[in-house]
């Protein structure tokens, strides 16, 4: 396993690096493209760098108070892990990996359905918080017995994804051949073999991990929903608005939209039963020239108006990401790719280091800030250099 300390490892950019070159790139650029020209994936990451800091300076902060509750769920610092799909491809250990380190960490962590562990394994592997994150691949049925499997095992809140009503076009993705490594013949992977086999640690842990490629929560004719099948079974069954209706009755807990950008959106989940919302473009993988997430924050936090919980993801990379956020108005972020890259490099221990990277950072912006605790963040702690 590479060294995770630093001067290796100091920072999310160079858990990506490690990624890079542990992954093929047809893996590597999964989890790091996003859909077309990637100008949402970009911007992202730079609306952030359009908000710089108000510090309270001569104000000794001893010990700083980064935990919060959201929608029931307590957490350590204001970090809710996302769902990210495949990610046993990336590193054997997967999902259940992460949701060990997220337990650790005292992080919630969000399940993608497209989780290559069951529910149950996670529930046995982790006593901590866990959410699940809802695409209704396979239709209602299919649907309403996963979400049934996840409340048994103790997953509280529900995030039903808006956002997907097709596979965004990702570019790097075709240029890789990721499709015909999934599912073409011999014949069409052959030009696409080489960067596997140029990765030799990779390719034979993902050669012995022989359940890598099926979501066992997902359960299609009595048999594990496969891999290869994503891009047919998600255009099939897109989630409208009508669908919340039985989401609510299937599912007991709490539930947010996942995917919202626009007022108008935030206000219909609401109507809807959703107790609360996430701010999201599926992290620029979606539909490419989505604003920033963090720019249609303020739009979505008026048509709240506090009658409901805003989380929004998108570009977090460093703690001063997740404390620029907390002061625009949202309640937690949540993070994909900053612990994905992790996963990639060094599977749970990678995942862990990623966590401790953000929790420190954000220690240390609180001090530098004067500030001691996540709950006082507020916009008197901010400044917009360029209207957002
Ligand atoms: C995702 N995301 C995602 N979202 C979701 O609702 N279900 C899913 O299965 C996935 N899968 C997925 C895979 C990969 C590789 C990535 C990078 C992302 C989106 C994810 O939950 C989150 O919205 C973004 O990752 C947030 O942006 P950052 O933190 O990656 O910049």
């Amino acid at each position: 396993m590479p060294s995770l300390a630093p001067p290796k490892v100091v920072n999310i950019f160079d858990l990506r690096h490690l990624a890079q070159r542990r992954l093929p790139a047809a893996v590597f650029d999964y989890i790091d493209g996003g859909a077309e020209a990637e100008v949402t994936l970009r911007e992202n990451m730079r609306a952030f760098e359009e908000i710089s800091f108000r510090p309270r300076n001569g104000v000794a902060i001893g010990q700083t108070d980064l935990r919060t509750n959201v929608l029931g769920t307590e957490m350590a610092f204001p970090v809710v892990v996302a769902p990210v799909g495949f990610t046993r491809l990336f590193h054997p250990e997967g999902e259940r990996g992460v949701a060990q380190a997220a337990n650790a960490a005292g992080l919630p962590y969000c399940l993608s359905s497209f989780s290559g562990y069951h529910v149950n394994e996670l529930r046995k592997v982790s006593n901590g918080p866990l959410w699940y994150q809802l695409y209704i691949a396979g239709g209602r049925e299919v649907a309403e017995a996963s979400l049934e499997r996840a409340q048994k095992a103790g997953f509280s809140v529900l995030a039903v994804t808006t956002d997907t009503n097709v596979p965004g076009y990702r570019e790097r993705d075709v240029r890789n051949g990721n499709a015909q490594l999934m599912s073409g013949s011999l014949f069409a992977k052959i030009p696409y073999l080489p960067q596997l086999f140029s990765h030799p640690d990779w390719l034979f842990r993902f050669l012995a991990d022989r359940e890598a490629l099926q979501f066992p929560n997902i359960e299609i004719d009595k048999a594990p929903m496969r891999a290869d099948d994503v891009h047919k079974v998600l255009s099939q069954s897109v989630m409208q608005w009508s669908d919340m209706k039985w989401i609510r009755k299937a599912w007991k807990g709490p539930i947010v939209t996942k995917g919202i950008s626009t007022g108008d959106d935030a206000r219909r989940s609401l109507d809807e039963g959703a107790a609360g919302v996430i701010v999201s473009n599926h992290g620029g993988r979606q539909l490419d020239g989505s604003p920033a997430s963090l720019r249609a924050l303020p739009e979505v936090l008026e048509a709240i108006n506090g009658r409901g919980e805003v989380l929004v993801d998108g570009g977090i990379r460093r703690g001063s990401d997740i404390v620029k956020a907390i002061c625009m108005g949202a309640k937690a972020v949540l993070c994909g790719r900053a612990y994905a890259y992790g996963l990639a490099a060094a599977g749970q221990a990678g995942v862990t280091r990623a966590f401790e990277i953000l929790r420190t950072d954000l220690d240390r912006t609180l001090k530098l800030l004067g500030c001691a605790s996540v709950k006082q963040l507020d916009e008197s702690y901010i400044r917009v250099n360029k209207p957002l």
